[in-house]
């Protein structure tokens, strides 16, 4: 059974489900499992030690839609023994007030936010404001594939690496 299980929100053929992939992809396949939100359940989340759970932006700073009801399954699971990162989809240049806010509001409804590992820094975005970032730095990975896709597989590459550390894998 792969030990970390990475739920998204969005369409499988979307940016979020890609990052999700490539995530995967650099954990390992034997180490990690993709799951779509909208078919995912209590039980899905119960099966992993290690929690990645990611959404773009959506609305004027919303979670994807299909995260609406996943988030509530997922807050009354026990999560104090999970380890759990976040990544975040945007548009910095269209969307500059609420730069990944999905992220954010992940971040806001979890629990034990102890738990949570993954943090970046903002220094190569620019934006005026985000529900995902704390004391100068991103809550989870911020990936702007809609006006920075060059950056995006190098900056999933080093946050795979920290967070395989932070998760003491
Ligand atoms: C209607 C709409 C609203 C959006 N709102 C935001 C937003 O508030 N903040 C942000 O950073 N990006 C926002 N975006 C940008 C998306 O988050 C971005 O394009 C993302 O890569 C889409 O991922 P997907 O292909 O998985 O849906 C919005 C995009 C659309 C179409």
């Amino acid at each position: 059974m792969s030990h970390i299980g990475i739920f998204f929100g969005g369409k499988d053929n979307g940016s979020t489900a890609k990052v999700a992939r490539r995530i995967q992809e650099l954990f390992g396949k034997d180490l990690a499992s993709v799951h779509n939100v909208s078919n995912s359940k209590k039980e899905d989340v119960m099966k992993h030690d290690f929690l990645v759970l990611g959404t773009a932006a959506w609305g004027i700073g919303e979670m994807h839609s299909d995260w609406e009801n996943f988030i509530d399954e997922l807050v009354e699971c026990d999560l104090v023994k999970k380890r759990i990162a976040l990544f975040g989809l945007g548009d910095q240049i269209v969307y500059p007030e609420s730069f990944v806010d999905g992220m954010g509001t992940i971040f806001c409804r979890l629990p034990h936010k102890e738990n949570v590992v993954g943090f970046t820094s903002t220094r190569s975005y620019k934006f005026y404001y985000s529900t995902a970032e704390k004391e100068e730095q991103f809550v989870g990975l911020a990936i702007d594939d809609d006006t920075q896709p060059e950056l995006t597989n190098e900056r999933i590459i080093n946050w795979v690496i920290q967070v395989k550390k932070e998760f003491g894998l």
